[in-house]
């Protein structure tokens, strides 16, 4: 397989650009020649790539944004304004009325529990089934991560078992719109509402996703997303929370950045999390291409989803009836073994790749983690919640459904989804002839 350009390359080519313009000095002179050279490798590397691997993808204005941005000496957001531009974009586009942009997917979640003064002895209700910043943002401030169970159809948290897991102690909810597919946000609505507990929705995989026509992230109190270069919108790195509550932005506002001037404290808590003016530029000129390629990752999706629902032995993951769009950044569905041959999933997946089907058996049982073991036998937790809750609520972290998820879970990436829907007739039948090999 080809090498994907790096993002230092990129840089690199821009650096090279930059300092063609201003060459003067001796030293720029020699500096120039460097960068001509690393200039010539990234035109290379473009042109190898060119119309094959489809990630991540840009153009020449994603190029000239950033060399702006370089020449432009304001490389921060308190300088520069390409940050403040892309919170406004990525407020209109979903609907929200306030946008917090953050240095990364973890440090959006981080602000949000912040903002909250979440702290020691408070717990926070997570799925089993997502990935482990969900967990780290809870653990990093020292609260309790209550894991509720998956819904195996939708690989989703179970709203239903939500209620149940819900004490005197319990701060917020922070369920998870995992592969990009929303959770049953009625259902967690109901429960925050019945509760008085906030929920914050975990969006970092669900761009431009939707729920009853609302987009996600603006249904509870806040909504996180991350730019993370894999995701389907990127920057490299990068994050942004959306409110519809003027004083919680002002509260994410001042806790992500230091002495945060706007009206409200933050509880003495704080960081510095801000977004640089090189990411900003970056995700606005991805907005260009985010709507013609979620539609087409949709309609694979769905096509796909009607091939495999076909094929004994795959269910496609289940969509819940309010969503009215899936940002598909997963494509996510479950083998029964039992209808092939019995294999387990690594078999099963070496199968997959003697078809040319690149999947993966997606996440591990987090709730049994090693880190997440380590948790129950941490000083600070043992001197916070004492040495027997930890013992026990280790215990109580079994999910047996999540158990029965991962081992029987698939996944594709949202890059299998951005190709022609010929793509997808070649994966169903693929899955076909791997059946028909065990039946
Ligand atoms: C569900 C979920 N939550 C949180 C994160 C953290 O985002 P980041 O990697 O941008 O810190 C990710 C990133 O993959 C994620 O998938």
């Amino acid at each position: 397989m080809e090498k994907p350009i790096s993002r230092r390359n990129l840089l690199a080519g821009s650096v090279a650009l930059s300092a063609a313009v201003c060459a003067g000095s001796k030293q720029k002179a020699a500096a120039n020649e460097n960068a001509i050279d690393d200039s010539k490798k990234v035109e290379a590397a473009k042109e190898l790539r060119r119309g094959k691997s489809p990630w991540p993808v840009w153009s020449d204005g994603d190029e000239k944004g950033l060399v702006n941005v370089l020449n432009s000496g304001q490389w921060g957001r308190l300088s520069g304004d390409r940050v403040a531009l892309f919170e406004k974009t990525w407020a209109e586009k979903m609907q929200a009325k306030h946008c917090i942009a953050t240095s990364s997917g973890t440090t959006a979640l981080l602000t949000t529990l912040g903002a909250l003064n979440i702290g020691p002895g408070d717990e926070v209700i997570m799925p089993p089934y997502t990935f482990v910043a969900t967990f780290n943002v809870i653990t990093n401030s020292f609260a309790l991560p209550v894991f509720v169970d998956s819904d195996i159809e939708s690989f989703q948290i179970d709203a239903k078992k939500i209620a149940a897991s819900v004490t005197e102690n319990t701060k917020l909810l922070l369920p998870v719109h995992i592969g990009g597919s929303p959770f049953d946000i009625d259902a967690v609505k109901a429960v925050s509402a019945d509760k008085k507990i906030p929920f914050i929705e975990d969006a970092c995989q669900a761009h431009l996703a939707a729920w009853r026509g609302q987009p996600v992230g603006t249904h509870g109190l806040g909504g996180c997303f991350s730019f993370q270069a894999s995701k389907n919108l990127n920057s490299g790195e990068g994050g942004a929370i959306l409110t519809n509550d003027e004083e919680f932005a002002h509260r994410c506002y001042n806790y992500h950045t230091p002495g945060g001037s706007r009206p409200v404290s933050s509880y003495g808590r704080g960081s510095n999390f801000r977004m640089t003016e090189f990411q900003g530029t970056m995700l606005l000129s991805q907005f260009e291409r985010v709507e013609a390629q979620s539609q087409q990752r949709e309609a694979n999706a769905k096509y796909l989803s009607e091939m495999l629902s076909k094929i004994g032995g795959i269910k496609p993951a289940k969509l819940y009836d309010g969503c009215t769009r899936s940002a598909w950044h997963l494509y996510m569905f479950r083998y029964d073994k039992s209808q092939f041959g019995g294999i387990a999933k690594d078999a099963f997946l070496a199968e997959l790749g003697k078809e040319g089907i690149q999947a993966s058996g997606g996440y591990a049982q987090l709730n049994r983690a090693k880190h997440v073991i380590a948790l129950a036998s941490n000083p600070h937790y043992q001197r916070i919640y004492g040495a027997e809750f930890m013992a026990k609520w280790l215990e109580k972290s079994a999910c047996p459904v999540n158990d029965q998820l991962c081992s029987e879970a698939i996944w594709l990436g949202q890059t299998n989804l951005l190709v022609e829907r010929s793509e997808m007739d070649r994966i169903a039948s693929g899955i076909e002839k791997v059946r028909k090999r065990f039946a």
